[in-house]
């Protein structure tokens, strides 16, 4: 029997046995805005499920995956101080993110015009969603570690990064989820 073609599916080992997050990861459907953000929030107030994971560390954001399916990417995502996404959307990916811990900023910006950007601060148990058209950056601007849940449907869509300068300029592509 051959998998190539297949759904593709990853469950974080320290998850793969909640019930809840095995449902979600077969699910074929793509995943509203609405889902989404209920969804970050739902497993962000789980503590027990990720507080034992996080690896905060100064030398760059730090993040793993906790799902990875067809319609589905859950991330759990740590941020010391002063540590930011550069400008980026997610490759027209609808997505949320609700603070597990701490507080980040999100920059959101409308489209690359850049006119007038929205400054969203984001505390804990709070969070966000966005459109598949949404650009943004997010940071943690505070002196304590800062914790995230994010996630985006469908999966697999590649990140792109912007020059910030407010003109339309690609500066990078990668992958989807630890941008946040
Ligand atoms: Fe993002």
């Amino acid at each position: 029997m051959s998998f190539v073609g297949g759904p593709k599916l990853h469950i974080h080992a320290a998850l793969e046995d909640v019930a809840r997050i095995r449902t979600l990861s077969k699910r074929r459907e793509l995943f509203g805005a609405d889902e989404l953000l209920d969804l970050t929030m739902e497993v962000a107030t789980q503590t027990e499920l990720w507080q034992p994971l996080i690896r905060h560390t100064t030398e760059a954001r730090w993040y793993e995956a906790l799902i990875l399916s067809d319609a589905l990417e859950l991330w759990l995502i740590g941020w010391t101080p002063g540590q930011a996404t550069p400008l980026h959307d997610h490759g027209g990916a609808t997505g949320a993110l609700t603070i597990a811990a701490g507080r980040l900023i999100e920059t959101a910006h409308a489209d690359l015009g850049l006119t007038r950007p929205r400054r969203n601060i984001l505390d804990e148990r709070s969070g966000a969603y966005f459109s598949p058209n949404h650009i943004h950056r997010v940071a943690n601007e505070g002196a304590r570690n800062a914790t995230s849940i994010h996630a985006y449907s469908p999966a697999g869509l590649q990140m792109r990064v912007y020059d910030g300068s407010g003109e339309t300029q690609l500066v990078a592509a990668g992958s989807t989820g630890p941008a946040s």
